[in-house]
């Protein structure tokens, strides 16, 4: 579905692991590593148009490999003209940070959430994952993981879809 509502002809995508409190980071990094996760990333956004934040792509340290990298700054590329700026009927993925996904939860048409069931890493988080309303989305897909190959605890690729 396209953005109908928006006039919009491109689907706008957010893509984020979160822990079971919303969590989604601490110190600039990820809080787990789950091999399973980042080839479902991979799987959705090749070839794709990726957009972070400045934070997250220092988090990274270089562009993702196949993918339009679209790194916006106060100081660089603002966020809202690079949104208005997207043609084509193409799906664009919002890969983070918070900061980012905060400004563009209520532009979204899909959320491609991986939900893990682990244990935070010591010290917590310190940046978190906005809410999903369930008067808003609607949960349209999820595949279970009781665990990954090295990782010991369940994850769950879960596709939200915006209620209309
Ligand atoms: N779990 C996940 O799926 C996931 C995914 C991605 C990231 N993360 C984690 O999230 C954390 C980073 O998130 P964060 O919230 O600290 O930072 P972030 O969202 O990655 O980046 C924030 C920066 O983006 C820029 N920015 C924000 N709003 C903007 C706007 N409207 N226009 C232009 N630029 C704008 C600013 O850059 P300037 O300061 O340069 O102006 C701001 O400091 C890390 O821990 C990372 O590992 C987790």
């Amino acid at each position: 579905m396209k953005g109908q509502t928006t006039g919009k002809s491109h689907i706008l995508s957010l893509v984020a692991v979160l822990g079971p409190g919303r969590e989604l980071g601490a110190s600039n990094r990820l809080l787990w590593h789950i091999s399973e996760d980042l080839k479902h990333f991979k799987g959705l956004t090749m070839g794709h148009t990726v957009i972070m934040g400045r934070k997250t792509y220092e988090s990274l340290g270089k562009p993702l490999p196949g993918r339009n990298n679209i790194v916006v700054s106060r100081s660089g590329r603002n966020l809202a003209e690079v949104l208005a700026g997207i043609t084509g009927g193409q799906e664009v993925f919002i890969i983070g940070g918070a900061e980012i996904y905060r400004q563009t939860i209520d532009l979204a048409d899909k959320l491609y959430i991986t939900h893990v069931k682990a244990p935070l890493p010591e010290g917590g988080a310190d940046v978190f994952f906005p809410p999903i309303d369930p008067r808003k989305w609607k949960e349209v897909a999820r595949t279970d993981h009781p665990r990954g190959i090295t990782f010991p605890f369940p994850f769950s690729f879960v596709t939200y879809q915006r209620i209309r």
